[in-house]
């Protein structure tokens, strides 16, 4: 049976105390062969999509979270808080209402998807809409973690990137080797940062001999990284990218260096055409934010960027039910029809 990232990596995971561990279960997510998008996309290469949706809270965040809750448990602390553009305010609200710990999650008033709000709303998180963007909320929780009694649980708490790590290695696990390109969005820059650090991790353990090239993607209205400065009001249709001074800015640059790889931005409209078609091609369904590493796929393989012959993974950070408003919003409408057989076959052009 599986047993959640940190039991299923004894070798990088240690508690002394193995009451401390908080899990619902989280990891071990489908690395799926998408050949359908790959003949669309760019036939000469071999493309997998890992699909973090299918975590306990339904995106990424919860390899981070299991740690981090777990060492505030271990640490004897009673409430966690974070700021966030909705998946990390989900998955802290489920992990400290598993640990039985007050949470209290603060997030951009308007701007995060109805079905992490929900979660966060239902999970028993306090949760505090403020009047600012997502970096002006991190000001915030910063300071009040540095003042008060409760752990900052943003990827700032090294035990995020530590838990996220796990990412990296199930890669491994299923493909043996890493792929040539690891491909990812880019908000706050903790999860490339995670995935470069498991990646170096499991090659120091002797588990696998190369390393890929780090790609992230952010969005063009909310690219920091790849302007070199600042974004003080970000703008992005994928509002969990929605980051305009990410925190994990020196340690992504490390890890493009490191690796040889890149990061660029994608457009909105890049992104919602990456979304629509992942869904539809393979029945695969994600976030907005979570297409802009097959968007940025799209656009080197334009730019003849992607060696022929490569594997390349593209981490699906979120899953496409946390914001049903854009999935409607990028389909056709449905039809509406009398309920007899004749109107519906005439519907159909039958
Ligand atoms: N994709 C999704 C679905 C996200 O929720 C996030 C970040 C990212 C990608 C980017 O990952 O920040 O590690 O570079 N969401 C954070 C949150 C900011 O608050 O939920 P990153």
């Amino acid at each position: 049976m599986w047993k959640g990232v940190i039991r299923a990596y004894p070798d990088f995971y240690h508690f002394a105390d193995e009451r401390h561990v908080v899990t619902i279960l989280e990891g071990n997510t489908p690395l799926i062969p998408a050949p359908r998008l790959a003949a669309k996309i760019n036939p000469d290469i071999s493309l997998f999509l890992k699909y973090e949706g299918l975590n306990p809270t339904a995106s990424f965040k919860d390899r981070g979270m299991t740690l981090a809750v777990s060492r505030a448990v271990e640490a004897g602390s009673r409430s966690v808080i974070c700021a966030s553009t909705g998946n990390t305010s989900a998955s802290a609200a489920a992990y400290a209402a598993r640990a039985g710990l007050k949470a209290v999650v603060v997030i951009p008033e308007g701007k995060i998807a109805l079905g992490k709000l929900a979660q966060a709303m239902i999970q028993g998180a306090v949760v505090v809409k403020i009047l600012g963007n997502f970096d002006e909320a991190l000001t915030v929780v910063r300071k009040i973690s540095d003042e008060y009694p409760v752990t900052l649980v943003n990827s700032l708490n090294p035990h995020r990137i530590d838990g996220q790590r796990s990412a990296a290695f199930e890669v491994c696990d299923v493909l043996g080797e890493p792929p040539e390109y690891h491909m990812l969005p880019v908000g706050n820059a903790g999860n490339i940062t995670a995935y470069w650090a498991g990646y170096k991790a499991y090659r120091d353990a002797g588990k696998i001999k190369t390393l890929p090239k780090m790609w992230g993607f952010q969005a063009e209205g909310a690219a920091p990284i790849v302007r070199g400065h600042v974004v003080e009001k970000p703008e992005t249709v994928a509002t969990a990218i929605r980051i305009g001074n990410p925190a994990s800015w020196k340690k992504a640059e490390a890890a493009r260096d490191e690796s040889g790889g890149l990061i660029d931005m994608v457009t909105d409209q890049e992104i919602l055409d990456a979304y629509q078609m992942v869904a539809s091609t393979e029945g695969v369904f994600c976030e907005p934010a979570s297409a802009a590493s097959l968007a940025g796929l799209v656009k080197k393989t334009r730019q003849g960027l992607v060696e022929k012959g490569s594997r390349v993974v593209c981490t699906l950070t979120g899953h496409g039910l946390k914001d049903p408003d854009n999935a409607i919003k990028v389909s056709a409408e449905p039809i509406t029809c009398e309920a007899e057989m004749k109107k519906v076959l005439n519907v159909l052009g039958f």
